[in-house]
Protein backbone atom coordinates (compact mmCIF):
# COMPACT_ATOMS: atom_id res chain seq x y z
CA UNK A 1 0.00 0.00 0.00
CA UNK A 2 0.98 3.65 -0.37
CA UNK A 3 2.91 4.38 3.10
CA UNK A 4 1.58 8.58 3.85
CA UNK A 5 3.33 10.30 6.52
CA UNK A 6 1.80 13.93 7.30
CA UNK A 7 3.37 16.68 9.76
CA UNK A 8 3.19 20.24 9.42
CA UNK A 9 6.93 21.48 9.20
CA UNK A 10 9.17 21.42 6.46
CA UNK A 11 11.80 18.35 8.01
CA UNK A 12 12.65 15.34 5.96
CA UNK A 13 14.69 12.19 7.31
CA UNK A 14 17.56 11.49 5.54
CA UNK A 15 16.30 7.58 5.78
CA UNK A 16 13.80 8.49 2.97
CA UNK A 17 16.64 8.51 -0.09
CA UNK A 18 18.94 5.66 1.62
CA UNK A 19 19.69 2.46 -0.60
CA UNK A 20 19.48 5.12 -4.39
CA UNK A 21 21.83 4.73 -7.22
CA UNK A 22 20.68 8.92 -7.91
CA UNK A 23 18.30 11.11 -6.87
CA UNK A 24 16.51 13.79 -9.45
CA UNK A 25 14.47 16.43 -7.86
CA UNK A 26 10.85 16.85 -10.25
CA UNK A 27 9.88 20.78 -9.91
CA UNK A 28 7.91 23.01 -11.64
CA UNK A 29 8.84 26.57 -11.85
CA UNK A 30 6.84 28.17 -8.54
CA UNK A 31 7.94 24.76 -5.98
CA UNK A 32 10.73 25.50 -6.91
CA UNK A 33 11.09 28.94 -5.74
CA UNK A 34 8.51 28.31 -2.45
CA UNK A 35 8.76 24.74 -1.45
CA UNK A 36 12.23 23.54 -3.02
CA UNK A 37 14.49 26.12 -1.78
CA UNK A 38 12.50 25.30 1.70
CA UNK A 39 14.19 21.72 1.79
CA UNK A 40 17.01 22.09 -0.67
CA UNK A 41 19.71 21.72 2.01
CA UNK A 42 17.99 18.24 3.04
CA UNK A 43 18.08 16.86 0.17
CA UNK A 44 21.06 14.71 -0.76
CA UNK A 45 22.87 15.51 -3.84
CA UNK A 46 20.55 15.63 -7.16
CA UNK A 47 19.70 16.12 -10.42
CA UNK A 48 17.33 19.76 -10.58
CA UNK A 49 14.46 18.96 -13.43
CA UNK A 50 12.30 21.75 -13.32
CA UNK A 51 8.98 21.89 -15.63
CA UNK A 52 7.01 24.70 -16.66
CA UNK A 53 3.93 25.27 -13.83
CA UNK A 54 0.50 24.84 -14.93
CA UNK A 55 -1.94 22.04 -16.55
CA UNK A 56 -1.49 22.91 -20.22
CA UNK A 57 1.45 21.45 -19.19
CA UNK A 58 0.84 18.26 -18.32
CA UNK A 59 1.45 16.76 -21.53
CA UNK A 60 3.37 14.11 -23.53
CA UNK A 61 5.63 16.72 -24.75
CA UNK A 62 6.70 17.75 -20.84
CA UNK A 63 7.13 14.02 -20.08
CA UNK A 64 10.04 13.88 -22.62
CA UNK A 65 11.91 16.47 -21.89
CA UNK A 66 11.87 15.17 -17.85
CA UNK A 67 12.98 11.70 -19.69
CA UNK A 68 15.51 13.52 -21.79
CA UNK A 69 17.18 14.95 -18.66
CA UNK A 70 16.46 11.76 -16.79
CA UNK A 71 18.59 10.16 -19.32
CA UNK A 72 21.18 12.60 -19.26
CA UNK A 73 21.77 12.54 -16.24
CA UNK A 74 22.58 8.95 -16.09
CA UNK A 75 19.45 7.65 -13.85
CA UNK A 76 20.09 3.86 -13.73
CA UNK A 77 17.09 1.67 -12.75
CA UNK A 78 18.17 2.14 -8.83
CA UNK A 79 17.65 5.50 -8.77
CA UNK A 80 14.40 7.62 -7.14
CA UNK A 81 12.40 10.79 -8.65
CA UNK A 82 11.66 13.10 -6.15
CA UNK A 83 8.20 14.64 -7.25
CA UNK A 84 7.96 18.09 -5.18
CA UNK A 85 5.26 20.02 -5.97
CA UNK A 86 1.06 20.21 -6.79
CA UNK A 87 -1.07 17.37 -8.65
CA UNK A 88 0.49 18.25 -12.13
CA UNK A 89 4.11 18.00 -10.78
CA UNK A 90 3.48 14.02 -9.08
CA UNK A 91 0.91 13.21 -12.13
CA UNK A 92 3.66 13.84 -14.20
CA UNK A 93 6.38 12.79 -12.18
CA UNK A 94 4.65 9.48 -11.42
CA UNK A 95 3.99 8.75 -15.07
CA UNK A 96 7.40 9.19 -16.15
CA UNK A 97 8.97 7.16 -13.39
CA UNK A 98 6.99 4.35 -13.65
CA UNK A 99 7.81 4.19 -17.26
CA UNK A 100 11.34 5.30 -17.24
CA UNK A 101 13.32 1.78 -18.29
CA UNK A 102 10.29 -0.04 -17.12
CA UNK A 103 9.77 2.16 -13.88
CA UNK A 104 11.97 3.53 -11.10
CA UNK A 105 10.99 4.14 -7.49
CA UNK A 106 9.55 7.61 -7.09
CA UNK A 107 8.88 9.76 -3.97
CA UNK A 108 5.87 12.32 -3.51
CA UNK A 109 6.25 15.51 -1.70
CA UNK A 110 2.58 17.11 -2.07
CA UNK A 111 2.69 21.06 -2.16
CA UNK A 112 -1.16 21.86 -2.44
CA UNK A 113 -3.91 21.20 -1.10
CA UNK A 114 -5.09 19.32 -3.65
CA UNK A 115 -2.47 16.96 -3.74
CA UNK A 116 -1.86 16.33 -0.45
CA UNK A 117 -6.05 15.66 0.55
CA UNK A 118 -5.87 13.82 -2.83
CA UNK A 119 -3.62 13.78 -5.68
CA UNK A 120 -0.51 11.83 -4.25
CA UNK A 121 -2.34 9.35 -2.60
CA UNK A 122 -3.64 5.85 -3.86
CA UNK A 123 -0.76 5.57 -7.36
CA UNK A 124 -2.37 7.23 -10.13
CA UNK A 125 -0.35 8.76 -12.38
CA UNK A 126 -1.07 10.32 -16.00
CA UNK A 127 -0.89 13.48 -18.23
CA UNK A 128 -3.59 14.69 -20.59
CA UNK A 129 -4.12 14.31 -24.12
CA UNK A 130 -5.60 17.10 -26.35
CA UNK A 131 -8.65 17.73 -24.28
CA UNK A 132 -9.16 14.51 -22.89
CA UNK A 133 -7.71 14.42 -19.15
CA UNK A 134 -5.23 12.19 -17.88
CA UNK A 135 -6.17 10.12 -20.60
CA UNK A 136 -2.03 7.99 -20.95
CA UNK A 137 -1.27 6.77 -17.51
CA UNK A 138 -0.59 4.15 -15.24
CA UNK A 139 -1.35 2.78 -11.85
CA UNK A 140 1.84 2.85 -10.09
CA UNK A 141 2.11 3.29 -6.06
CA UNK A 142 5.26 5.94 -4.83
CA UNK A 143 7.32 4.41 -2.39
CA UNK A 144 6.45 6.80 -0.02
CA UNK A 145 4.35 10.43 -0.08
CA UNK A 146 5.30 12.97 2.42
CA UNK A 147 3.20 15.36 3.52
CA UNK A 148 4.16 18.61 4.72
CA UNK A 149 1.34 20.93 5.27
CA UNK A 150 3.42 24.43 5.75
CA UNK A 151 3.94 24.33 2.12
CA UNK A 152 0.49 25.37 2.10
CA UNK A 153 1.64 28.61 3.49
CA UNK A 154 2.89 30.40 -0.17
CA UNK A 155 0.14 28.63 -1.87
CA UNK A 156 -2.56 30.85 -3.56
CA UNK A 157 -6.05 31.39 -2.74
CA UNK A 158 -7.42 30.05 -5.92
CA UNK A 159 -5.68 27.01 -5.60
CA UNK A 160 -6.24 26.26 -1.73
CA UNK A 161 -10.39 26.65 -2.66
CA UNK A 162 -9.30 24.59 -5.74
CA UNK A 163 -8.37 21.77 -3.75
CA UNK A 164 -10.93 22.48 -1.41
CA UNK A 165 -13.33 20.66 -3.84
CA UNK A 166 -11.64 17.40 -3.15
CA UNK A 167 -12.27 17.93 0.78
CA UNK A 168 -15.98 18.64 -0.04
CA UNK A 169 -15.95 15.75 -2.49
CA UNK A 170 -14.92 13.62 -0.01
CA UNK A 171 -16.84 14.50 2.82
CA UNK A 172 -20.33 14.27 0.63
CA UNK A 173 -19.28 10.39 -0.72
CA UNK A 174 -18.44 9.28 3.26
CA UNK A 175 -18.75 11.15 5.76
CA UNK A 176 -22.30 12.97 6.80
CA UNK A 177 -20.92 14.15 10.10
CA UNK A 178 -17.42 15.23 9.00
CA UNK A 179 -19.65 17.32 6.00
CA UNK A 180 -22.04 19.39 8.54
CA UNK A 181 -18.58 19.99 10.56
CA UNK A 182 -17.01 21.49 7.11
CA UNK A 183 -20.53 23.57 6.27
CA UNK A 184 -21.06 25.50 9.38
CA UNK A 185 -17.36 27.55 8.04
CA UNK A 186 -15.67 28.91 5.02
CA UNK A 187 -12.16 27.69 3.99
CA UNK A 188 -10.57 30.15 6.21
CA UNK A 189 -12.20 29.24 8.94
CA UNK A 190 -10.90 25.69 8.96
CA UNK A 191 -7.58 24.31 10.45
CA UNK A 192 -5.82 22.59 6.97
CA UNK A 193 -3.79 19.84 8.74
CA UNK A 194 -6.76 18.66 10.19
CA UNK A 195 -8.75 18.92 6.69
CA UNK A 196 -5.35 17.31 4.98
CA UNK A 197 -5.00 14.52 7.28
CA UNK A 198 -8.94 13.43 6.80
CA UNK A 199 -9.21 13.40 3.24
CA UNK A 200 -5.90 11.70 3.15
CA UNK A 201 -6.90 9.04 5.82
CA UNK A 202 -10.37 8.28 3.90
CA UNK A 203 -8.99 8.30 0.71
CA UNK A 204 -6.06 5.71 1.99
CA UNK A 205 -8.96 3.35 3.44
CA UNK A 206 -11.17 3.48 -0.32
CA UNK A 207 -8.01 2.80 -2.07
CA UNK A 208 -6.66 0.25 0.00
CA UNK A 209 -9.77 -2.06 -0.52
CA UNK A 210 -10.05 -1.06 -4.23
CA UNK A 211 -6.67 -0.19 -5.87
CA UNK A 212 -7.34 -0.59 -9.37
CA UNK A 213 -10.88 1.07 -9.35
CA UNK A 214 -12.59 -2.49 -9.94
CA UNK A 215 -15.45 -0.80 -7.61
CA UNK A 216 -15.38 0.92 -4.62
CA UNK A 217 -12.96 3.72 -5.58
CA UNK A 218 -15.20 4.76 -8.20
CA UNK A 219 -16.89 6.60 -6.03
CA UNK A 220 -14.00 9.23 -5.74
CA UNK A 221 -15.07 9.83 -9.15
CA UNK A 222 -18.13 11.96 -7.91
CA UNK A 223 -17.93 15.21 -9.48
CA UNK A 224 -15.45 14.04 -12.06
CA UNK A 225 -17.72 12.61 -14.99
CA UNK A 226 -19.37 16.00 -15.62
CA UNK A 227 -15.76 18.44 -14.16
CA UNK A 228 -13.27 16.71 -16.21
CA UNK A 229 -15.44 17.04 -19.49
CA UNK A 230 -15.38 21.02 -18.51
CA UNK A 231 -11.74 21.08 -17.18
CA UNK A 232 -10.41 19.47 -20.54
CA UNK A 233 -12.62 22.20 -22.23
CA UNK A 234 -11.59 24.59 -20.76
CA UNK A 235 -8.04 24.30 -21.10
CA UNK A 236 -8.41 25.62 -24.53
CA UNK A 237 -9.99 29.12 -23.61
CA UNK A 238 -8.12 32.08 -22.16
CA UNK A 239 -9.25 31.42 -18.99
CA UNK A 240 -9.10 28.23 -18.24
CA UNK A 241 -10.53 26.34 -14.92
CA UNK A 242 -9.11 25.03 -12.33
CA UNK A 243 -9.30 21.62 -11.51
CA UNK A 244 -11.46 21.96 -8.11
CA UNK A 245 -13.27 24.50 -9.69
CA UNK A 246 -14.41 22.60 -12.77
CA UNK A 247 -15.33 19.53 -10.23
CA UNK A 248 -16.92 22.17 -8.01
CA UNK A 249 -19.66 22.81 -11.15
CA UNK A 250 -19.24 18.69 -11.82
CA UNK A 251 -20.39 18.24 -7.86
CA UNK A 252 -23.37 20.76 -8.52
CA UNK A 253 -24.55 19.32 -11.33
CA UNK A 254 -24.56 15.57 -10.41
CA UNK A 255 -25.91 16.18 -7.17
CA UNK A 256 -29.23 17.32 -9.29
CA UNK A 257 -28.77 14.20 -11.34
CA UNK A 258 -28.43 11.91 -8.25
CA UNK A 259 -31.69 14.48 -6.80
CA UNK A 260 -33.78 13.50 -10.12
CA UNK A 261 -32.52 9.47 -9.48
CA UNK A 262 -34.24 9.74 -6.00
CA UNK A 263 -31.09 9.20 -4.55
CA UNK A 264 -30.81 12.80 -3.12
CA UNK A 265 -33.44 14.32 -1.54
CA UNK A 266 -34.25 18.26 -2.75
CA UNK A 267 -33.34 19.62 0.69
CA UNK A 268 -30.01 17.73 0.41
CA UNK A 269 -29.34 19.15 -3.09
CA UNK A 270 -29.31 22.95 -1.97
CA UNK A 271 -27.59 22.15 1.01
CA UNK A 272 -25.05 20.89 -1.64
CA UNK A 273 -25.51 23.70 -4.08
CA UNK A 274 -25.35 26.14 -1.24
CA UNK A 275 -21.89 26.12 0.09
CA UNK A 276 -20.32 24.82 -3.00
CA UNK A 277 -21.52 28.31 -5.01
CA UNK A 278 -21.12 30.48 -1.86
CA UNK A 279 -17.44 29.35 -2.04
CA UNK A 280 -16.80 29.02 -5.87
CA UNK A 281 -19.16 31.11 -7.40
CA UNK A 282 -20.72 29.87 -10.81
CA UNK A 283 -18.57 28.90 -13.87
CA UNK A 284 -19.27 28.91 -17.51
CA UNK A 285 -20.32 25.97 -19.27
CA UNK A 286 -19.16 25.35 -22.80
CA UNK A 287 -21.19 24.73 -25.88
CA UNK A 288 -23.27 21.42 -25.35
CA UNK A 289 -22.49 19.88 -28.38
CA UNK A 290 -18.98 19.73 -27.65
CA UNK A 291 -19.29 18.82 -24.15
CA UNK A 292 -21.30 15.59 -24.65
CA UNK A 293 -18.77 14.23 -26.85
CA UNK A 294 -15.86 14.77 -24.42
CA UNK A 295 -18.56 13.20 -21.65
CA UNK A 296 -18.90 9.77 -23.86
CA UNK A 297 -14.76 9.96 -24.07
CA UNK A 298 -14.65 9.60 -20.51
CA UNK A 299 -12.79 6.38 -19.23
CA UNK A 300 -15.66 5.67 -16.93
CA UNK A 301 -17.97 4.87 -19.67
CA UNK A 302 -18.82 1.02 -20.85
CA UNK A 303 -19.79 0.68 -24.66
CA UNK A 304 -22.32 3.71 -24.96
CA UNK A 305 -23.15 4.21 -21.01
CA UNK A 306 -22.62 7.46 -19.71
CA UNK A 307 -21.45 6.02 -16.20
CA UNK A 308 -21.21 8.37 -13.16
CA UNK A 309 -20.78 7.56 -9.02
CA UNK A 310 -23.45 9.99 -7.21
CA UNK A 311 -24.27 10.69 -3.94
CA UNK A 312 -26.91 8.37 -2.37
CA UNK A 313 -27.90 10.71 0.96
CA UNK A 314 -25.04 13.13 1.98
CA UNK A 315 -22.07 10.87 3.06
CA UNK A 316 -22.65 7.67 0.97
CA UNK A 317 -22.58 7.16 -2.53
CA UNK A 318 -23.01 4.48 -5.24
CA UNK A 319 -20.76 3.68 -9.00
CA UNK A 320 -21.86 2.70 -12.46
CA UNK A 321 -25.05 4.65 -12.42
CA UNK A 322 -25.85 5.07 -16.13
CA UNK A 323 -26.87 8.95 -17.10
CA UNK A 324 -28.87 9.76 -20.32
CA UNK A 325 -27.58 12.57 -22.11
CA UNK A 326 -31.19 14.43 -21.47
CA UNK A 327 -30.22 14.01 -17.23
CA UNK A 328 -27.11 15.77 -18.45
CA UNK A 329 -28.94 18.76 -20.21
CA UNK A 330 -31.16 19.23 -17.41
CA UNK A 331 -28.66 19.17 -14.80
CA UNK A 332 -26.64 22.03 -16.87
CA UNK A 333 -30.23 23.88 -17.31
CA UNK A 334 -30.41 23.60 -13.51
CA UNK A 335 -26.90 24.51 -13.17
CA UNK A 336 -27.11 27.56 -15.28
CA UNK A 337 -30.75 28.92 -13.31
CA UNK A 338 -30.87 27.57 -10.32
CA UNK A 339 -34.13 25.37 -11.72
CA UNK A 340 -35.60 22.11 -10.54
N1 LIG B 1 -3.68 11.14 -9.37
C1 LIG B 1 -4.81 11.43 -8.76
O1 LIG B 1 -5.39 10.57 -8.08
C2 LIG B 1 -5.38 12.80 -8.86
C3 LIG B 1 -6.44 13.17 -8.02
C4 LIG B 1 -6.91 14.49 -8.09
C5 LIG B 1 -6.35 15.37 -9.00
N2 LIG B 1 -5.33 14.98 -9.81
C6 LIG B 1 -4.71 15.90 -10.76
O2 LIG B 1 -4.08 16.96 -10.04
C7 LIG B 1 -3.95 18.07 -10.90
C8 LIG B 1 -4.26 19.35 -10.15
O3 LIG B 1 -3.37 19.48 -9.07
P1 LIG B 1 -3.06 20.88 -8.39
O4 LIG B 1 -4.31 21.61 -8.18
O5 LIG B 1 -2.19 20.58 -7.24
O6 LIG B 1 -2.32 21.68 -9.56
P2 LIG B 1 -0.81 22.15 -9.84
O7 LIG B 1 0.15 21.06 -9.63
O8 LIG B 1 -0.86 22.77 -11.19
O9 LIG B 1 -0.54 23.28 -8.74
C9 LIG B 1 -1.30 24.46 -8.78
C10 LIG B 1 -0.41 25.72 -8.90
O10 LIG B 1 0.15 26.01 -7.62
C11 LIG B 1 1.57 26.14 -7.73
N3 LIG B 1 2.09 25.66 -6.46
C12 LIG B 1 2.11 24.39 -6.02
N4 LIG B 1 2.49 24.34 -4.74
C13 LIG B 1 2.74 25.60 -4.35
C14 LIG B 1 3.13 26.17 -3.12
N5 LIG B 1 3.30 25.44 -2.01
N6 LIG B 1 3.31 27.53 -3.08
C15 LIG B 1 3.08 28.28 -4.18
N7 LIG B 1 2.67 27.79 -5.36
C16 LIG B 1 2.49 26.46 -5.44
C17 LIG B 1 1.93 25.32 -8.94
O11 LIG B 1 3.15 25.76 -9.49
C18 LIG B 1 0.75 25.59 -9.86
O12 LIG B 1 0.92 26.83 -10.50
C19 LIG B 1 -4.87 17.84 -12.07
O13 LIG B 1 -4.09 17.57 -13.21
C20 LIG B 1 -5.66 16.61 -11.67
O14 LIG B 1 -6.03 15.82 -12.77
C21 LIG B 1 -4.84 13.71 -9.75
ZN1 LIG C 1 -10.07 15.51 -8.64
Amino acid sequence: MNEVHIQSRAKLPKSLFRGYSKVAVLVDENTRIHCYERIRSQLPGHELITIPAGEQHKNLATCQQVWQQMTGANLDRHAVLVALGGGVVSDLGGFCASTYKRGIDFILLPTTLLSMADASIGGKTGVDFGTLKNHVGTFALPKVTWIITDFLQTLPQPELRSGFAEVIKHCLVSDRKAWNQLRRKPLKAHNLTRLVRHSADFKMRVVSKDPREGGLRKILNFGHTIGHALEGLSLQTRTPLLHGEAIAAGMIMESYIAWRKKLLKEAELEEIRDYIVEIFGKAELPEEGKWMEALRQDKKNKGRNILMALPKSIGKAVFDIPVSEPEIRAAAGYYRNDQM
